[in-house]
């Protein structure tokens, strides 16, 4: 029974008016359980956000895999360089003829002819490769990192290598050695731990005996990966993610969940299994992804941080912009033959049962040998990003959409309404959903900081009991301090609207210095440094405060200025209440706070504050310009708050006492 019929049978009883006093007690007690899931993450490999990024792998083009569609001057020899030592001599060749598998086609070959006798740095002669990662590795002295490599020995004798780690000028910093024994592909592992840190390194690999090899997917992962999962992620990015304490993740996009063309769609199992046998793939962003992160990786990072997964699947329909066509507006919508859609949707299924399935399922067999015998509870998933509403796009979101719905009735299903906050898209996306009655829908928007702020009454009206709301991408345009409490302003209105607005996350995630597609982001990274925009610090405070139950009339504010926003929810699970209070204008505001129905609240509370000048913003060179401050504030039952200029405050307490439900 929900509170605001209880008071009416209590009014009942007593004989009184029950209209007024119904509507009184929804005005003074009035709240209502909103999504617990609100506030998540939205991951795409955009901007360097994966490889180079957040997967910590060191070695750029491990596999030889790059091809010149990716960059026009990329190949499988990019970012290798040919290296001898000591007067050695040999060759090296890109061949494709005995691949450790059929996903993963090229690999070097290095035919060893001659080796010298001065090596000048290191003292050993050989002939090999040297791979300077993605703008020089990162090692930190007294540190291990994990080595492999697969190698092939072609020639009778066996073949000896030198592998180390070095400076710009050769400094040895770590170093190890073996000699093959099989003429099968095999993995050859070994720990290096570095006697001196460096940030622009290099990882050079020679044979120091004559004969012939074929090398692949050579690696170089910091021990201290993330939880220090192997083949994991780099820590300080993931540990700054998992602080946000985020209630989903979505991933792997964005446009590239639904790819440049049908070839380029992502393909979830290419990305699972031991990553010798993924298979790499253009990025719709312009460069390679080698699907290391992927996801099962994905998965058990959300684990992790306890985020629930949201994979986002593509509608057997690829993106409108494909083929080059961004900058008309996209005409290039591809769809996969009706003869190829039984296997896609069965793909859809797989993923499912991957995910969820026991361990003597096909594929949750699949999850257990991986590591994983316990199911990743996959809820949502969702099908399709921002497509282009089309015929051909209706008939097969309707295929998968039946075909998930009937064998797994458990399962959320998230579909799409293009790119925009209204249009065509939108509104043809809208009506479809509607009438498939789908779940939930998800929405698109970029744009200014002033649209947030004028738009905060835009959920107020969605009718509640219909398909609700992922806002899966949405950012104003910057990362100025206005841009962030912009987006403040409207994430209360989010609150005040989780009854159908049920998830939402803020789009890009990540961007690494001098590789930027995307400009606004939420974090900025380089190899060794991070800048966390005022955004980022937004998102962090709705995220780690969520509630699963909204307040209205605790704060009061003056109504008519569009600049102040607020909310009041509360925590079911640590009982804590929480006030968020935003002033977008230039001068401080008063707000009342009223905490009379909540019976057992403590005397103090934590108080966080992110304030700043409107064009304030944070730089890898400058990161602390703006950052949120927390204090230990005294509270009482009612109270006056000044919000400063440009600001956002969450006030966070214990009421152990209240029953929501
Ligand atoms: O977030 C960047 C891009 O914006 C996403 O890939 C796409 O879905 C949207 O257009």
């Amino acid at each position: 029974m929900k509170r605001g019929s209880k008071i009416i049978a209590k009014v009942l009883l007593a004989g009184m008016c029950l209209i007024s006093i119904t509507l009184n007690a929804q005005k003074t007690n009035s709240g209502k359980k909103i999504s617990s899931d609100l506030f998540g993450l939205f991951f795409e490999d955009i901007n360097y956000s994966a490889d180079g990024g957040l997967y910590a792998e060191q070695i750029q083009n491990r596999s030889f895999e790059y091809t010149p569609t990716e960059q026009k001057d990329w190949n499988p020899y990019s970012f290798w360089e040919y290296t001898t030592t000591g007067y050695s001599f040999g060759r090296i060749s890109v061949e494709t003829n005995l691949p450790i598998h059929t996903n993963n086609p090229h690999y070097m070959v290095l035919d060893v002819e001659h080796i010298g006798k001065e090596a000048k740095f290191t003292g050993v002669s050989g002939v090999g490769l040297k791979n300077t990662g993605f703008a020089g590795m990162v090692i930190k002295a007294a540190e291990k990192y994990n080595f492999s490599m697969f190698v092939s020995q072609l020639s009778n004798q066996p073949v000896s290598f030198y592998v180390s780690l070095q400076t710009a000028k050769g400094k040895v910093l770590a170093e190890t050695k073996f000699t093959t024994t099989s003429t099968n592909w095999k993995k050859y592992t070994a720990s290096l731990v570095a006697t001196e840190g460096d940030e622009n390194a290099s990882l050079v690999v020679l044979a120091t005996s004559e004969g012939k090899v074929a090398l692949d997917v050579v690696s170089l992962f910091p021990e201290k990966t993330f939880k220090n999962r192997p083949n994991g992620l780099r820590a300080d990015l993931a540990q700054l993610l998992a602080d946000m304490k985020p209630g989903f993740i979505r991933f792997p996009g964005g446009c590239l969940a639904h790819g440049d063309g049908l070839g380029n769609m992502y393909r979830w199992k290419n990305t699972v299994g031991p990553i010798e046998e993924r298979k790499e793939q253009r990025n719709i962003w312009g460069y390679n992804q080698t699907a290391g992160l992927g996801y099962f990786e994905f998965f058990q990072f959300c684990e992790d941080i306890g985020a629930k997964p949201l994979p986002v699947l593509p509608a057997a329909v690829s993106c409108q912009n494909s083929g080059n066509t961004w900058s008309i507006g996209g005409t290039g919508q591809r769809v996969l033959p009706m003869s190829e859609m039984n296997e896609y949707i069965q793909e859809v299924l797989d993923l499912i049962e991957w995910a969820n399935g026991p361990v003597t399922s096909a594929w949750g067999a699949k999850r257990a040998a991986a590591g994983h015998p316990a199911s990743f509870n996959l809820q949502y998933v969702g099908i399709g990003n921002e497509d282009k509403i089309t015929p051909e796009f209706e008939q097969r979101f309707k295929m998968i959409f039946d075909a998930v719905k009937a064998k797994h009735p458990e399962i959320v299903v998230i579909g799409t309404v293009g790119p925009s906050p209204d249009g065509e898209d939108f509104t043809k996306g809208w009506k479809f959903a509607k009438e498939l009655k789908v779940p939930i829908v998800d929405e698109h928007y970029y744009t200014s900081p002033e649209w947030f702020i004028s738009n905060q009454h835009r959920y107020d009206t969605y009718n509640r009991n219909s398909t609700e709301v992922y806002l899966g991408e949405y950012a104003s345009w910057g990362n100025k301090m206005k841009n962030a409490i912009a987006e403040a302003a409207y994430m209360t209105s989010l609150e005040r609207n989780g009854d159908v607005v049920r998830l939402a996350s803020y789009a890009p995630l990540f961007a690494k210095k001098d590789y930027t597609q995307w400009k606004t982001d939420m974090v900025f990274f380089d190899n060794t440094k991070v800048s966390l925009t005022p955004n980022y610090y937004v998102q962090k405070m709705f995220s780690a405060n969520q509630g699963d139950y909204y307040f209205s009339n605790i704060i009061s504010k003056d109504e008519k200025d569009a600049n102040l926003a607020v909310s009041c929810v509360k925590d079911s699970k640590s009982g804590d209440i929480i006030l968020k209070m935003v002033n977008f204008g230039k001068e401080t505001k008063p707000f009342k706070i009223n905490l009379g129905k909540f019976s057992t609240i403590t005397s103090e509370a934590e108080q966080t504050v992110l304030t700043g000048n409107a064009d304030a913003e944070n730089t890898l060179e400058k990161p602390n310009s703006v950052i949120p401050t927390t204090t230990v504030v005294k509270i009482k039952k009612a109270f006056d708050y000044s919000a400063p200029a440009m600001s956002l405050t969450v006030i966070r307490m214990k009421d152990t006492a209240i029953k929501t439900k």
